[in-house]
């Protein structure tokens, strides 16, 4: 049986132990055969292959990345999209199912293409973790791990100049990210999607770290949103900050947070670093761990399902377990970091 493998969406630290783990179980386990399919679905309706055997997959799990490719191309659009022409071009090439590695959008084309009729098989990605039906998606770890270490670094130059740090980290609906990372590197405010929070909650919170002597360190995910933020700021006759959004939202917050608090505020993004460079050990387990599963589930003929991790076994779902609602942070979640904000 020949397998194709793909990647798509944006990119995620632990891809390449997906593909290797898959490769490696399915070539000396069984007698499959593999293609890598170039930039995600692109490579599907373009039929644009690579070869993929144990040679292409060799120390691959601490490679960041992905040797595939990624793109956000849709399989439904175009001339050459479409189920029926997918499996023209997947018949052509003697392919006979596809394992696709992705987020939300990728695995919602890969279970309206399954539904259509084709073998797509997938395995979640995200490193904001906030994919249902899968406890943990690798990336996640990882990204933790460099926002931590980033936090940790701001906090000695905040300490040594008595600013407050504003870090703003990847999370465009839900703060798991900002929650994790917030804890470990000790914030003293954390601002997530899931949580609404007021510019006068924010600096309340801030001048009480000031006052304890510490720098204060405040987390915030990229898609939190200020309530009644421009109100709020011509309220304390902060029209400067009632400028088009150019950055993001830490840039937003850092001056109105030094306007207010009188306190020297800095803000940094950390944006695309998080994604980059080598997994962390957990993510190069529950990566390869996924691929293995995968090459399971082919052999099998679990087309139309998912790998996930559920506690600490991986086990095989439906791809509509993981679509629809978000895996947001519950509140239980957020209030137990709330309760270290001092
Ligand atoms: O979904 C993962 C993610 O890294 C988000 O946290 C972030 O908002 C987005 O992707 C960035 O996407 P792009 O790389 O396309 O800018």
């Amino acid at each position: 049986m020949k397998i194709g493998i793909l990647t798509s969406g944006g990119d995620c630290p632990g891809l390449n132990a997906v593909i290797r783990g898959i490769v490696l179980k399915g070539t000396t386990s069984y007698d499959l055969e593999f293609v890598g399919i170039r930039d995600g679905w692109r490579g599907v309706v373009e039929g644009d292959f690579m070869p993929l055997t144990r040679h292409e997959v060799k120390g691959l799990s601490k490679i960041g990345g992905t040797i595939l490719g990624t793109s956000r191309t849709n399989p439904y659009e175009g001339e050459r999209g479409g189920a029926e022409n997918i499996a023209k071009t997947l018949y052509g090439h003697k392919i006979d199912g596809i394992v696709a590695i992705g987020g939300e959008g990728t695995l919602a084309a890969a279970d309206r293409l399954a539904k259509d009729g084709l073998n797509v098989l997938g395995v979640p990605k995200t490193i904001d973790n906030d994919l249902r039906a899968t406890d943990y998606s690798f990336g996640f770890d990882t990204a933790v791990n460099i926002a931590t270490d980033a936090m940790d670094r701001l906090r000695t130059t905040g300490d040594s100049h008595q600013r407050c740090m504003v870090a703003e980290v990847m999370g465009r609906h839900v703060g798991w990210i900002a929650l994790h990372a917030g804890m470990a590197a000790g914030a003293h405010v954390i601002c997530i999607p899931e949580v609404p929070m007021s510019i006068d909650e924010i600096t309340e919170l801030v001048t009480s770290a000031h006052d304890r002597g510490r720098a204060p360190l405040v987390v915030v995910s990229e898609g939190f949103k200020l309530e009644g933020m421009d109100e709020a700021f011509s309220d304390k006759g902060l029209d400067a900050f009632n400028r088009p959004r150019l950055g993001g939202i830490g840039d937003q917050l850092a001056p109105a947070i030094e306007r207010i608090t009188g306190i020297e505020t800095r803000a940094t993004i950390l944006g695309h670093i998080q994604r980059g460079g080598s997994p962390s050990g957990f993510d190069r387990v529950l990566a390869t761990r996924l691929g293995l599963h995968a090459a399971d589930a082919i052999v099998e003929g679990a087309w139309g399902k998912m790998v996930a991790m559920k506690g600490t076994d991986i086990v095989r779902v439906p791809f509509e377990e993981a679509l629809g609602e978000l895996n947001t942070v519950p509140r239980y979640r957020y209030d137990e970091a709330a309760a270290l904000f001092g």
